[in-house]
């Protein structure tokens, strides 16, 4: 386990989206640790349609960087983890999730149930809905890694900025991944982005329905 240097709440309230990254490298258990948050996340049907890409070599940072925009900090983070979903996962790991299921206590009628509402839920989708079912799903698991990764200590930049055609291409991804995020880690060089801060509570939460103010 790496050291943990900061609270999970410090994390979130001090996190800041990094503007450039001194390059220093990660060492091998961090990164595990980092991953291993994201894979512990919550998903639909315990489906877990996430795949990650971890690049770290200068050469392929550099041609990551070239699909991203130019966008410096690509190159220049320790690892970048190229977040996707993957649409046609579930046909695959329908079996595995319910072998692994049963292991860990899941009721045969339970299983029973879920192989047919799965199959039914996510074979009626459309190209778009799937789309929508990745990006909430991956989502997830990205902030976990993002979040355990600041309180190892790390800095961390959240990306959307990327052409999908090209870091497909870059990083030779299967016909049916999607690309949902990328996700730098490291250390800050140089100052922290300024902070943009939040919309008030009253901006963006209501009670019991819309518009309605929580007292
Ligand atoms: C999903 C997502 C994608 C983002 N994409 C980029 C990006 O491509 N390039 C960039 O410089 N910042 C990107 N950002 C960072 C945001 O601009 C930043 O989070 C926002 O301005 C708030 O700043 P803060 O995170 O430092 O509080 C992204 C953030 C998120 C959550």
């Amino acid at each position: 386990m790496g050291e943990i240097k900061k609270t999970l709440s410090q994390a979130i309230l001090e996190r800041r989206a990094t503007p450039s990254f001194d390059g220093t490298p990660i060492p091998e258990e961090d990164l595990r640790q980092i991953l291993d948050a994201g894979l512990h996340a919550p998903s639909g049907y315990n489906m877990q349609p996430w795949r990650f890409i971890v690049v770290q070599s200068p050469e392929q940072k550099k041609r990551l960087r070239a699909a991203s925009y130019n966008q410096g900090k690509v190159e220049e983070a320790s690892a970048v983890i190229v977040a996707c979903g993957d649409a046609d996962g579930w046909r695959k790991d329908i079996d595995l999730m319910l072998q692994q299921g049963r292991e860990g206590g899941m009721p045969e009628s339970y299983a029973a149930q879920a192989a047919d509402s799965v199959t039914a839920y996510l074979s009626s989708f459309t190209h778009d809905q799937m789309t929508a079912w990745l990006n909430k799903h991956v989502m997830i698991a990205f902030t976990s890694m993002m979040l355990m990764a600041e309180v190892l200590g790390y800095d961390t930049a959240p990306m959307e900025g990327f052409e999908q055609d090209k870091v497909c291409e870059t990083l030779r991804l299967p016909m049916s991944y999607w690309v949902v995020a990328q996700l730098g880690i490291g250390h800050l060089k140089g100052p922290d982005k300024f902070n943009g801060g939040r919309f008030d509570l009253s901006h963006t939460v209501f009670a019991e329905e819309y518009g309605k103010p929580l007292r």
